[in-house]
């Protein structure tokens, strides 16, 4: 499904609810498209990276897939060795979700059964993607009759060059402090300062600059990949990100109303196939900016806990929105 205006062309499939294609003028308003994707369903089965995917019913992963409602306790189906990553094996990114075309907007409903992946609770998700200007909204609206674990995102890779790899692309993070990881890319529950190291992006910076640095952080991933916390949360749509092309002059800005945003530095997409146009997706060939509650929260007291309330509604926002400068 497509939506178009007089600036931007999205494409969206069903499979994942997926974004496809964002194309976006250049500085000589040649479209270019900036995100990573395929040209089939078929390589969109096949790949594991999640590109383009939304992902539910929590993204990032959950140590030991254990997870704790009330003191009630769940264990979540581990797809990634011991843990539970971006909803499990099959989680909503590989699902068909039933799409409506509206004029700028495309809706998607999908039921997530009572014990899917082990998750408490039947889960209605209408996810509506609407083309406003510029931007590109992207809103999650949630129910579960039942207690239960609500994180939803979206795995766009972006590429601001259109191709080749990322490392030239700028990136700047409305956030003073990250969390910290282990080697196996969990939370630790320690939040540090970015201060005075490579995860300080308060201030554009190319994301080659650091990539290869030694520091701990940057080595257990192999690039870029923590969860920032963006400044000043206060439940409102916030700038979160941006990231900037001087290829292209195509600027991206991030927005969300949620409390963190993982970038990650498409440090494993080794392996993920030809993308369109037969060119191959590799690493760095994309980056993600992923708004999300703190990964691994059930098993860090001094995160926020995404935990989502029988009845209660979710409903989160997150907003591409694209300027040429
Ligand atoms: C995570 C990475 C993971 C990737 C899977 C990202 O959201 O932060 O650690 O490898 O998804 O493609």
């Amino acid at each position: 499904m497509i939506l178009k205006n007089e600036f931007l062309e999205v494409e969206i499939t069903e499979y994942g609810a997926s974004v496809v294609s964002i194309k976006v003028p250049d500085r000589n308003g040649k479209m270019v498209d900036v995100v990573l994707g395929y040209d089939d369903l078929m390589s969109y089965k096949r790949q594991d990276k999640y590109i383009g995917a939304t992902i539910g019913r929590c993204c990032n992963r959950i140590a030991n897939g254990l997870i704790n409602i009330n003191g009630q306790k769940y264990t979540l189906k581990c797809n990634e060795g011991k843990n539970h990553l971006h909803g499990g094996f099959h989680g909503f990114d590989k699902k068909f979700w039933q799409g409506t075309k509206g004029d700028n907007t495309v809706n998607f409903v999908y039921h997530s059964k009572d014990g899917e992946e082990n998750y408490p609770g039947n889960l209605n998700v209408t996810l509506t993607y609407t083309l406003k200007k510029q931007a590109l909204y992207i809103n999650y609206k949630a129910v579960s009759d039942k207690d239960t674990v609500c994180n939803l995102t979206n795995h766009t890779y972006f590429n601001l060059n259109g191709g080749g790899d990322i490392l030239d692309n700028e990136v700047l993070i409305f956030a003073d402090y990250f969390t910290e990881n282990d080697a196996n890319s969990l939370t630790t529950g320690k939040i540090l300062p970015v201060e005075n190291t490579p995860m300080d992006f308060r201030k554009p910076k190319k994301i080659g600059d650091d990539i290869n640095s030694d520091y701990y952080q940057i080595k257990y991933a192999n690039g870029f990949d923590n969860n920032w916390v963006i400044k000043d949360y206060n439940g409102r749509i916030k700038k979160a990100a941006r990231a900037f092309s001087k290829k292209t002059g195509i600027e991206l800005t991030v927005q969300t109303n949620l409390p963190g945003i993982q970038f990650y530095s498409g440090n494993y997409l080794d392996g993920a196939g030809l993308g369109k146009n037969n060119i191959p997706i590799k690493k760095y060939s994309g980056f993600c900016l992923e708004c999300q509650y703190f990964p691994n929260a059930f098993a860090n007291k001094n995160f926020p806990l995404p935990v989502l309330h029988a009845g209660e509604l979710y409903d989160k926002t997150i907003k591409y929105k694209f300027k040429i400068i």
